[in-house]
């Protein structure tokens, strides 16, 4: 009976002790356990404090160019500053494959441009300037990252700082992206209003433009006049059917076709 106390005061004592240990160096714990193998800090903010996430990584530039297939590394690539493990498909990255370019960097740029010969340091990932449906482009390539291949972690730069928050790039290019969708929303909404029209083109009549009741792809009770649809600030214009009623709306840039009765279901014109 007395070494069954004995036993358990000894077994008491240990863990009281190992509490105080514990509690005395828990910072340093938390950093060897947010610590990598290469010894870098694992980011433990935004995506990764999610439940079941992966450990993530914040990677320098210097580290991420290693991961390039040499001496059995795997290979990595950046796209917005977000790491990803592609070497499954090493048919396309793999060293002299087609899309080697991407490997070890972040070339987000190249995804819309298809330059994939010179990379320049300071542009590659400077996506801001790209247009709307351009910066819907790239997201699409993120969507498809995140869903085939692995995230691995964030690369310090233009997008992410060195404790992995974003950067104010980066929510400059969020704002972006949503000013993007919203606008192609926008669109799409419109080209319900407006559908396109039929549109054919041969050498001797030129282009022939026509509406019907499932012109544009969009099923409809009401045929509509051709009317040349201009984008908002722009000479680029598109042909929509318009309903009698909203041939005066103000909501578009609307021009008849030259040379095109105002009720007439088809025109024909030239291109210059
Ligand atoms: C902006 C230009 C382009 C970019 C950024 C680009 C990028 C890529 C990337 C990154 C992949 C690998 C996808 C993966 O990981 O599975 C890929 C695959 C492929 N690309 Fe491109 N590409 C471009 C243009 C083109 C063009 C013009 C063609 C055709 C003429 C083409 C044909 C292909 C084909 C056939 C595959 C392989 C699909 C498969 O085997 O799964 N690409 N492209």
């Amino acid at each position: 009976m007395l070494q069954f106390f004995k036993y358990i005061f000894k077994l008491q004592f240990l863990v009281i002790l190992l509490a105080i240990v514990a509690g005395i160096y828990y910072p340093q714990i938390l950093e060897r356990l947010q610590t990598n193998f290469l010894g870098q800090k694992v980011d433990v903010t935004f995506e990764s404090s999610q439940q079941h996430a992966p450990i993530e990584v914040l990677f320098t530039k210097e580290e991420l160019a290693k991961f390039n297939g040499e001496n059995g590394t795997p290979l990595y690539l950046a796209l917005l500053g977000r790491v990803y493990d592609v070497t499954r498909g090493a048919k396309h990255y793999g060293s002299g494959c087609e899309y080697n370019f991407f490997v070890g960097r972040d070339a987000s740029v190249s995804f819309i441009t298809g330059e994939f010969d010179t990379y320049d340091e300071e542009k590659a990932d400077d996506v801001l300037s790209l247009k709307p449906a351009e910066l819907l482009g790239l997201h699409n390539w993120q969507n498809f990252y995140e869903k085939d291949y692995e995230f691995k972690g964030k690369l310090i730069g233009r997008f992410y700082d060195e404790q992995g928050q974003l950067t104010k790039y980066h929510h400059k290019y969020l704002a972006l992206l949503e000013h993007a969708k919203e606008a192609k929303s926008v669109q799409e909404q419109l080209r319900v209003k407006y559908p396109d029209c039929n549109i054919e083109w041969s050498a001797d009549k030129g282009s022939h433009v026509w509406c019907t009741k499932n012109s544009g792809g969009k099923e409809r009770n009401w045929i509509g006049y051709p009317r040349k649809l201009f984008e908002v600030g722009s000479n680029n214009f598109r042909c929509a059917c318009i309903r009698k009623e909203d041939l005066e709306t103000t909501e578009v840039m609307l021009k008849p076709y030259d040379d095109c009765e105002p009720y007439a279901q088809e025109c024909y014109y030239n291109v210059d």
